[in-house]
């Protein structure tokens, strides 16, 4: 079974204008889901789940739109800490921490705090997050805290990034149905198996989660080797 599942939660936008509705509406209709995703993540014995919120390129949205997600990570922060307790699930986030506006501030950092021991399934929300700013983070770091002037080395180097203790992805999804990465989890999706649906986030549940494992299972990982039956013919 897969431990760890990133998503891309792209469409919001397109579900809300489809629909007559605006920009935000789509947004909140998004915030929504991602209980419902986690939800069933969690029972299908999914460990870790990182989503994508807020990344350091949209800031650059406009203000409205903007306030409505800062409002939404508040809400999502205080209206799921009874649930997220009940269910021993560890709320936590990836990204410029120091970014998050003084709105949900107190909400986020004490849903961090309170859930901080749980360990049934972590929800790890990507906000004012970038894979190169993640990086470049860990660089700093380093230069900062480390006293060793010895080569790093890749496992050395995955201490410094936000959270050393959630595994890689094994899988990455992205709603929406674009075909790009758009700067998330840089270092960690190596060798993550990709998975793009054209559902937009609003609309993508349990069943659109099942679909995306059952891809995910038939897939053949080979992680850059070879994954021969015995019997098969070898190069000598
Ligand atoms: C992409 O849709 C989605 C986002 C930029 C934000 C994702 C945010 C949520 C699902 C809700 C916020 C929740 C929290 C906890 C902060 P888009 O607007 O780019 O959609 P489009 O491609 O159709 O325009």
């Amino acid at each position: 079974m897969i431990q760890h599942v990133a998503i891309i939660m792209d469409g919001n936008g397109r579900w809300a204008t489809s629909r007559g509705l605006s920009r935000s509406d789509g947004h909140r209709a998004g915030a929504k889901q991602i209980s419902v995703v986690a939800d069933a993540a969690r029972k299908m014995g999914i460990k870790y789940m990182t989503i994508y919120a807020f990344s350091t390129e949209n800031w650059k949205r406009p203000q409205p739109e903007v306030a409505t997600l800062m409002s939404l990570l508040r809400e999502f922060t205080t209206d799921t800490l009874d649930q997220m307790m009940e269910n021993n699930v560890r709320f936590c986030i990836s990204g410029r921490v120091e970014d998050i506006p003084l709105i949900a501030r107190n909400s986020v950092f004490n849903a961090i705090e309170k859930t901080r021991n749980n360990d049934g399934f972590t929800i790890n929300v990507a906000f004012s997050y970038g894979g190169r700013a993640e990086i470049v983070y860990a660089v700093n770091k380093i230069l900062k805290e480390r006293k060793s002037d010895k080569p790093v080395t890749e496992e050395e180097f995955r201490n410094y990034l936000y959270h050393p203790e959630i595994p890689d992805p094994e899988l990455m999804i992205r709603t929406g149905g674009e075909l790009r990465i758009s700067n998330f989890l840089l270092w960690q999706i190596s060798y993550a198996e990709l998975y793009v649906t054209p559902v937009f986030w609003p609309d993508f549940g349990a069943d659109e989660l099942r679909k995306a494992l059952e891809s995910f299972a038939g897939r053949d990982r080979r992680f850059g080797g070879l994954n021969l039956p015995s019997g098969d013919a070898v190069d000598k």
